[in-house]
């Protein structure tokens, strides 16, 4: 795995959307695994910047993201679909119809699941997938104790991470107990894994998942077997974990 410090959140972003922009110079039909949260929108900001200026072209590439919630309609702010369109999607020149979030509405979400599966096999798998990392080590919506054998299921949300994201929401009822995710076979089968992580809050998760042991009680942790993972994190996130250069490649 490669490590990349960045001294503060803005240079995180700025690093890990130079990885991204490399990945769509280098094949521009790539497909992108996204990922919503809070950590990603820096990144979002500087790819639509560069966007702009002409230095990005989105009209060939696809994407599909991690997870949805359960029940939210697309129209709904709080949706991970809503969220891609607002913060990227509509931001840029790609074509929305390859872009790819789970429906979280569908009437028969079992097979939701298996159809995200299979998309993602017809696209030819995921080339970059990025990934945010939770509080107690999830990715998705993989929580702890969660098999590494999955690929797209449904879940049930953990009390920590309905806490944790009930800030996007009025209250914490409002946060939806489901969400589709993709499973970490999933996440596995991609060429390149470019996990991002920025705050202090982060720091003993970034410690434990990539310098504990391997255990699906930090889901996160099954990273360290990826054979092209990509660690970028800012210095605060960084602060319990035994990195010292801003480019470390362990293993
Ligand atoms: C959510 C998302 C995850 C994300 C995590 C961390 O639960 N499903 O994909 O990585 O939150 O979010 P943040 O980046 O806001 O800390």
């Amino acid at each position: 795995m490669s490590i990349y410090k960045a001294k503060d959140y803005k240079e995180l972003s700025r690093k890990a959307a130079n990885i991204i922009s490399a990945q769509i110079i280098m094949k521009p039909s790539c497909v992108l695994g996204l990922a919503t949260g809070t950590s990603p929108i820096g990144i979002y900001n500087q790819l639509t910047e560069w966007y702009e200026k002409g230095d990005l072209d989105f009209s060939e590439v696809s994407t599909v993201n991690l997870d949805e919630y359960i029940g939210l309609d697309t129209a709904n702010p709080q949706s991970y679909r809503y969220f891609m369109n607002t913060n990227l999607f509509d931001r840029v020149n790609i074509d929305i119809h390859n872009t790819n979030v789970p429906n979280g509405m569908a009437a028969d979400l079992e097979g939701e699941c298996d159809s995200y599966d299979n998309l993602i096999h017809m696209l030819g798998g995921i080339d970059m997938q990025l990934l945010g990392l939770g509080h107690n080590g999830h990715i998705g919506f993989n929580e702890p104790g969660e098999s590494f054998e999955k690929g797209t299921h449904i879940v049930s949300l953990s009390q920590s991470t309905i806490d944790a994201n009930s800030r996007l929401f009025e209250s914490k009822e409002d946060v939806p107990k489901k969400a589709i995710t993709m499973g970490i076979r999933t996440i596995m089968q991609a060429g390149i894994v470019l996990l991002i992580a920025s705050g202090k809050d982060k720091a003993d998760i970034v410690r434990d998942a990539f310098w504990g042991k391997i255990t699906p009680e930090v889901p996160a942790s099954v990273l360290q077997l990826h054979k092209n993972l990509i660690i970028v994190a800012d210095e605060d996130a960084l602060s319990k974990s035994p990195v010292t250069d801003n480019y470390t490649v362990l293993r």
